[in-house]
């Protein structure tokens, strides 16, 4: 059975679609590929159908991770179609999550997978600029997700 990843921020441009891409190289590169899906959506609409943030884009350049998925809303078949794994990007969007549909047991924050910083929520970026920097969370937090993961569903 599919193992079902969404990464979920405000609004689907800067950190949400850099996790989806940092983590679908971490299980391409890890053979997982038809084992685990990846997908990313926002608790906002304000940016439906734009391609990622432009720092989003030359971060993951800069890494040599492909990304051309175009932002959209998160809405109730996300929460109610057997997701595995919804992962919010910090406080706030769990909190909207859960004030929209409901307490979801399968909702994390990113950061709690991460082994390497004592952070739990990826600023925001939009305004702060600092995309090298999410990067970095996003990369720990991402490896962390998938030994979790790998060890829960034993792949
Ligand atoms: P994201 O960043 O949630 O990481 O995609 C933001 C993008 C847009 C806005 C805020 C945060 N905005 O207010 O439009």
């Amino acid at each position: 059975m599919m193992v079902r990843v969404l990464f979920i921020c405000l609004g689907n441009i800067c950190r949400s679609p850099m996790a989806e891409a940092v983590f679908q190289k971490f299980v391409d590169d890890a053979g997982l590929t038809d084992k685990i899906s990846v997908d990313s959506a926002g608790t906002s609409a304000y940016h439906v159908g734009e391609p990622a943030h432009p720092g989003t884009r030359r971060v993951l350049a800069h890494h040599d991770i492909p990304y051309d998925g175009r932002a959209r809303q998160v809405n109730i078949e996300d929460t109610q179609n057997g997701k595995s794994y919804l992962i919010a990007m910090d406080s706030d969007n769990v909190a909207e999550l859960n004030r929209r549909f409901g307490e979801l047991p399968s909702l994390h924050r990113l950061l709690d997978f991460a082994d390497h910083t004592s952070v739990h929520d990826v600023p925001d970026p939009y305004y702060s600029d600092n995309f090298d920097y999410v990067y970095r969370l996003v990369e720990d937090g991402c490896q962390g997700l998938l030994q979790t993961i790998r060890t829960n569903e034993a792949i």
